[in-house]
């Protein structure tokens, strides 16, 4: 049977591979952009200084992992032309699908993803996954657009809606409700309107917040308190989570089933793993 997600898994990994060459230029390139980046994710760094272990889902070539200069935090991604980057750039980081994470239960105490990449991700199932590997009281913290925005000369028409080949899992109620459906509990969200000249960006406060909202943060947390968070990062097999053996130093070997993982330029490689390979 062939994996639900393997076709946007496949394309997505192959298009991210082709924009990594001067990804960082292109996205860094005005001070404006930069400020409004820092501004927006600024939770990030705020809950990343107590947490002792944290996963930055779809890191790419490590922007987000720059931001939260947190040495216990551990990147994933799967474009191999992204990691690349962000290798070079000294972060801990391995190739994994987000769907399927090479980490045992309970190993964080926050998730961070930034930049939209939970459009790319099966809400049906990363959700349970987040779940799965946060700590007891950990944080899952997105940053996410809305699908519809509104241009100001357009406030009283119709927004205009982005639809791409991703997961058009609608908006912000459809983010809040999977999640709840998880087990998460929504805590905070922060809305922002993007502008293009200084403070370049806004807050945006209801009742305005649907039309002008073209930024989210959304900070959820599974419930109860950080007592079972593992004391060291635990790796597992993203095919039947159980222990990794690194007899070599080239490779990890699963302790139960017969796949093993290369190690690549430095990071790990897991996947993704397919219904078909398994
Ligand atoms: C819009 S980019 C954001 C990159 C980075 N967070 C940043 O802020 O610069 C989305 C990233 O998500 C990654 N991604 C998409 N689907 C993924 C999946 N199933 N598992 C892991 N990473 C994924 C892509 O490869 C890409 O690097
Ligand atoms: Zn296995």
């Amino acid at each position: 049977m062939k994996h639900m997600n393997q076709e946007i898994v496949e394309q997505t990994e192959k298009s991210y591979d082709g924009v990594a060459q001067g990804y960082d230029d292109r996205h860094d390139a005005s001070t404006n952009t930069q400020k409004r980046f820092w501004r927006i994710l600024r939770p990030f760094s705020e809950y990343s200084k107590s947490a002792k272990s944290i996963l930055n889902i779809g890191c790419g070539t490590g922007r987000v992992l720059e931001m939260l200069q947190n040495k216990n935090a551990i990147g994933i991604d799967i474009s191999k032309g992204m990691l690349s980057f962000a290798k070079k750039k000294g972060f801990c980081v391995a190739r994994a699908d987000a769907h399927q994470l090479p980490f045992a239960d309970c190993s964080f105490d926050l998730i961070v993803a930034g930049n939209g990449v939970f459009s790319y991700l099966n809400p049906e199932i990363i959700y349970d996954e987040c779940f799965r590997v946060l700590a007891d009281g950990g944080i899952l913290c997105l940053h996410q657009y809305p699908q519809k925005i509104r241009h100001l000369r357009q406030l009283f028409s119709a927004p205009k809606t982005y639809t791409t080949k991703k997961y058009a899992i609608g908006d912000f109620d459809d983010y809040v409700n999977l999640a709840t459906k998880s087990g998460l509990r929504l805590e905070r969200k922060f809305q922002w309107r993007s502008l293009r000249q200084w403070p370049y960006v806004l807050p945006i406060y209801s009742p305005a917040q649907f039309l002008l909202t073209t930024h989210w943060v959304l900070k959820f947390r599974k419930p109860g308190t950080r007592s079972n968070l593992r004391k060291s990062l635990t790796w597992v097999c993203p095919s039947c989570f159980q222990d990794l053996l690194n007899d070599d130093t080239s490779s990890w070997q699963c302790s139960s089933c017969d796949k093993s993982y290369p190690i690549y330029q430095g990071f790990s490689d897991f996947g993704p793993i397919f219904d078909d390979e398994k």
